[in-house]
């Protein structure tokens, strides 16, 4: 292994992440014989075969694979210690990784507009996803942070709240029930329901609520999206529960209405995840720092009802009790502008 050059297992992992040569060649703006020339030499160095070839198809071998995970595990402590010594140096500076949750996208790429003027050393790549590739993500250690409300259960995981999540009932605005107060949840039972793709949150949250009240739904719809199932109520196919930040620019339009039901909003948080045990890089423990301070502020910007030290982490539970601010309210009100 003696001879293994840092050049050689760049190229193999792109390699790998490609699965293929050429797609490797082009990221690296090399030819093909020479990404072919580097992965033999590699393998002539490693002593066993890397890749098994089928036909047209690549797959790692075990050895293949073991050197991905190190190759990995090598490129990441180099890039810390380049941020530390842009750190040393007084700088911030490096690549910052981060995978959210589809909905997350409402909030997450505000934040990150104050936080890249601040750094502006630091490269952001922000990845929108949904719930199965977030935990793939997760799994796989590709990402320096995740964002995500519905926590995976069976990984071992660190996190931390940065901000709630309510999820609200939204209607058209001329729904008949716009103007009722304290709607009794049996009666969304009668109601055309959008319900959120299988996987999400969103829809999980949902499903306890009414399961939990023995309420069955009337799903008209599924909608893999929030955007897509706002557009269906404006045009009159039902209700949603959605997260109240997808209302977050929705002030000029004037079409949807949150209707004030009993148990909504639906409290939830939105954290800050990874791996326990990962060593966070410079860069990303400076953007959740900033999360968990002024991600708070933002919160209590667009919906201040809870002093930040209630706002749970590892260990501490959510807190339970329903807030009725969020219940009512025209959305040409928006909870975040
Ligand atoms: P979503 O919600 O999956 O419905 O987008 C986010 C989450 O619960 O993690």
């Amino acid at each position: 292994m003696k001879q293994v050059t840092l050049h050689q297992l760049k190229v193999f992992e792109a390699v790998a992440r490609h699965n293929s040569f050429t797609r490797a060649a082009e990221e690296l703006f090399l030819t093909q014989p020479t990404v072919s020339m580097q992965v033999k030499q590699l393998t002539r160095a490693v002593g066993v075969s890397l890749f098994d070839q089928v036909g047209k198809r690549l797959y790692l071998t075990q050895a293949g694979e073991e050197l991905v995970k190190t190759c990995r595990a090598i490129f990441e402590n180099l890039e810390k210690f380049e941020m530390t010594v842009a750190d040393l140096q007084g700088l911030k500076q490096g690549r910052l990784r981060v995978a959210v949750i589809t909905t997350a996208k409402y909030f997450i790429p505000r934040l990150l507009g104050p936080f890249c003027r601040r750094y502006p050393g630091i490269d952001v790549s922000l990845q929108v996803t949904n719930h199965e590739h977030i935990i793939g993500r997760l799994n796989d250690n590709a990402d320096d942070l995740y964002v995500m409300s519905q926590l995976p259960d069976y990984l071992d995981i660190t996190y931390e709240a940065i901000l709630e999540n309510p999820l609200v009932v939204i209607a058209p605005a001329d729904h008949p029930l716009a103007n009722e107060t304290n709607i009794p949840l049996e009666r969304l039972g009668d109601e055309p329901f959008i319900m959120r793709e299988p996987g999400s949150g969103t829809r999980k949250a949902v499903q306890e609520l009414f399961d939990a009240r023995d309420i069955t739904l009337k799903v008209q719809l599924d909608l893999g999206s929030n955007e897509a199932i706002k557009q269906a109520i404006a045009g009159g196919l039902g209700i949603s529960v959605l997260s109240r930040h997808t209302l977050a620019l929705e002030g000029v339009c004037n079409q949807l209405t949150i209707l004030d039901v009993e148990e909504f909003p639906i409290e939830r948080y939105w954290y800050a995840v990874y791996p326990n045990g990962k060593q966070l890089s410079i860069v990303a423990r400076t953007f959740l720092d900033y999360l968990l301070t002024e991600g708070k502020d933002f919160a209590q910007k667009t919906a201040p009802r809870r002093t930040s030290a209630q706002i749970p982490s590892n260990g501490t539970p959510p807190p339970s009790d329903a807030n009725s601010e969020d219940q009512g309210h025209p959305v040409d009100h928006p909870p975040a502008s």
